[in-house]
């Protein structure tokens, strides 16, 4: 698969203190890869490095095979980028700033496009930029990224301040650049954003990958939510080291199973006669909050 995106053991430093430390993922051709994590935890530092915008201390980053740092010009005629913050002209329109955004970035405008997503994103071009919202301002970017086409699109938190039916629109409009070959590098704190869209997800702590991979990958490392009822008491559940934070409701076992052990569970729950058996499974989130603990000295 070709690697449309490689970061390389990048580290930087702001003063005394690691923002990065040996930053490593790739991103495929076609594929949305997820960049995952609390806030402060180095997302954007490690885009404005790949924008060229920051040097890395050590490592280095490439897209289309280019250096991120010296090759910064032929990189940004093939990408699009949305900041989680957009900056506007305050007396400039909307629709004037998103015609100035797309002409900075050197594109053929499809006009009947332009038109189409202000439509989507129920966006008024009229106003002046001092009385937009933040959701507003968002959208300014949005509409100029994917009213015309890019290899790559790097988006930073795109869309915070988006109602959840804008936010819709968005996942359609990743969903369709995806569809014609584009690459996606989509960076959240939101997981179940990231859940609908992502190809592959990296998981960033602290300035550290502490998970990379595809959500498969991801979720054996996880556990599987369990509601279970017997007709005879199974009371040793808690005595099996994958059966985690067990509690006993209503006559239903509730607890935590770690996701390779689903057979040793059924063979340890059929001869007291199963009633009821319940699983869910597991959540992004829950994988998360797992990474808490376990980089916390917890479980
Ligand atoms: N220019 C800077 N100078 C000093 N510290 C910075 C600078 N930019 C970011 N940081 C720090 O680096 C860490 C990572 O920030 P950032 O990449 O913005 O995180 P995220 O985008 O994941 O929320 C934070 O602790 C932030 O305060
Ligand atoms: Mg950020």
């Amino acid at each position: 698969m070709t690697a449309v995106l490689e970061v390389n053991n990048v580290t930087k430093m702001f003063g005394k203190f690691q923002a990065l430390n040996g930053v490593k993922f790739k991103l495929n051709k076609g594929e949305v890869l997820g960049f995952i994590g609390p806030n402060g935890a180095g997302k954007s530092t490690t885009i404005r490095i790949l924008l060229g915008m920051l040097k890395a201390d050590f490592g280095n980053a490439k897209i289309f095979g280019k250096d991120v740092w010296t090759d910064a010009v032929d990189i940004h005629k093939r990408i699009a980028y949305v900041p989680g913050d957009v900056n506007l002209w305050p007396n400039l329109t909307g629709g004037e700033v998103i015609d100035l955004f797309l002409s900075m970035r050197g594109v053929k405008v499809n006009k009947q496009r332009k038109e189409n997503l202000m439509k989507r994103f129920e966006f008024d071009p009229t106003k002046k930029c001092r009385a937009y919202s933040k959701g507003n301002r968002q959208k300014v970017a949005l509409i100029s990224a994917f009213a015309a086409d890019a290899d790559l699109y790097i988006l930073d938190e795109p869309t915070s301040g988006l109602d959840p039916l804008q936010e819709r629109v968005f996942q359609e409009c990743v969903q369709e650049v995806k569809e014609k070959g584009a690459s996606v590098l989509l960076s959240s704190h939101i997981l179940s954003e990231v859940e609908r869209l992502c190809d592959q997800v990296a998981i960033i702590r602290q300035g550290s990958i502490v998970e990379a991979g595809s959500l498969e990958d991801l979720r054996h490392l996880t556990r599987i939510q369990i509601n279970l009822r017997t007709r005879e008491e199974a009371s040793k559940l808690v005595e099996q080291d994958w059966v985690h934070d067990l509690t006993y409701e209503n006559g239903t076992y509730i607890f935590q199973l770690d996701a390779d052990h689903m057979d040793d569970l059924i063979r340890f729950i059929q001869p007291h006669g199963v009633v009821k058996l319940e699983s869910a499974p597991a959540k992004l989130e829950d994988l998360f909050m797992r990474h808490y603990e376990t980089t916390e000295g917890g479980v």
